[in-house]
């Protein structure tokens, strides 16, 4: 219980405003016709494993709260494979506390519709109080942890496994947030990192409100010298500035949005100490130059790589916060 009680304090406090508020008004019937209607949605929750849970009294009530913001992925929407398999595996208890946080806050009102799903996360599109906003949600429990899961399980030496795989997650979603933050000061084109609860990333919406922009990888640019030497000097901030290397940099993660490239997916990026930082940097470059090459250019890894480590910066500074 001890890691939630902030939530279950945070519920409490909501319950008894509740009671209040209820003492002060009654309810409206037009609130109770959508409680029922709502319920319907929890009932058919009760017979799905891992789910039953919405049943229960305080987290019915969170969830009434959240469903109408949820209701673009609850799967009566245009995207059918936001089934229930997927509602499941992707809105497990804690992951809706999360958006229920976020909902609370105003950083997101509503999930509008799925725009990827990847082996360790699922991107939606959502509106908040600012306009849209990417939201990122990571898996807590994978196939493969699963898999172990069923060994260790029940076995006392590995008491809360389970749990530390879960902040595991949470701790590598702060991480891609707080690279992102670090990219960003110092100028480089990411998506502006907008807040994270747990295993929610919210950030800058980059498409327009039908459809995501497209990925590098899937454009032809008009011109790819240009794009080159964008990307060359990202890769050069990144390492000479911001002392980090991306690590998976490619033409996937790397979007075409308002005619430019803008870099995402930076949960795996290592500042220079880490052992590796150098064989990733050369891989990251190795992928810049693949690509030119691809595009008609003619560069050389060595030539790239030099340019990475010893291009002149002195043009570029730290952006100041603006609070
Ligand atoms: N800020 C964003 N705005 C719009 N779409 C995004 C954004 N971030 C990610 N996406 C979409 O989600 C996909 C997966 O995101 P990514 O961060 O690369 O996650 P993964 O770890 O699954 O590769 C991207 O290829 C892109 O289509
Ligand atoms: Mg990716």
């Amino acid at each position: 219980m001890g890691r939630h009680d902030d939530w279950d304090e945070e519920l409490s406090k909501d319950t008894k405003q509740r009671r209040n508020n209820r003492r002060r008004r009654k309810i409206s019937a037009d609130q109770e016709y959508m409680n029922n209607e709502s319920s319907e949605f929890i009932k058919s929750l009760d017979s799905s494993k891992g789910t039953g849970w919405m049943a229960e009294k305080k987290y019915k009530r969170m969830f009434t709260e959240i469903e109408e913001g949820l209701s673009g992925v609850l799967g009566d929407g245009p995207f059918e494979w936001v089934d229930r398999r997927v509602f499941d595996a992707v809105f497990d208890r804690l992951t809706l506390m999360s958006l229920y946080k976020l909902m609370k806050s105003g950083l997101i009102d509503t999930l509008d519709f799925p725009i990827a799903r990847g082996k360790e996360a699922h991107v939606f599109h959502g509106t908040g109080e600012t306009g849209p906003v990417a939201v990122k949600i990571f898996h807590t429990s994978n196939a493969v942890f699963k898999n172990l899961v069923q060994y260790i399980e029940g076995d006392p030496r590995f008491g809360g496994l389970k749990r530390r795989h879960r902040d595991l997650v949470d701790i590598w979603v702060r991480k891609e947030f707080r690279n992102l933050s670090r990219l960003e000061k110092w100028g480089l084109a990411v998506p502006k990192p907008l807040g994270v609860h747990k295993n929610v990333l919210v950030m800058e919406y980059l498409g327009n409100s039908t459809a995501p922009s497209p990925r590098l990888r899937d454009v032809k640019v008009i011109d790819p010298a240009a794009v080159y030497e964008e990307l060359l000097e990202f890769l050069a901030v990144t390492w000479q500035k911001a002392n980090m290397v991306h690590g998976d940099f490619s033409p996937y993660n790397i979007m075409w949005h308002g005619d430019r490239p803008v870099v995402i997916d930076v949960g795996q990026a290592v500042v220079q100490s880490h052992p590796k930082s150098q064989e990733f940097l050369v891989r990251d470059v190795t992928r810049l130059v693949e690509w030119a090459n691809k595009n008609g250019l003619e560069i050389e890894l060595a030539e790239a790589m030099y340019d990475v480590l010893e291009m002149d910066l002195s043009h570029i500074d730290l952006i100041d916060e603006e609070e």
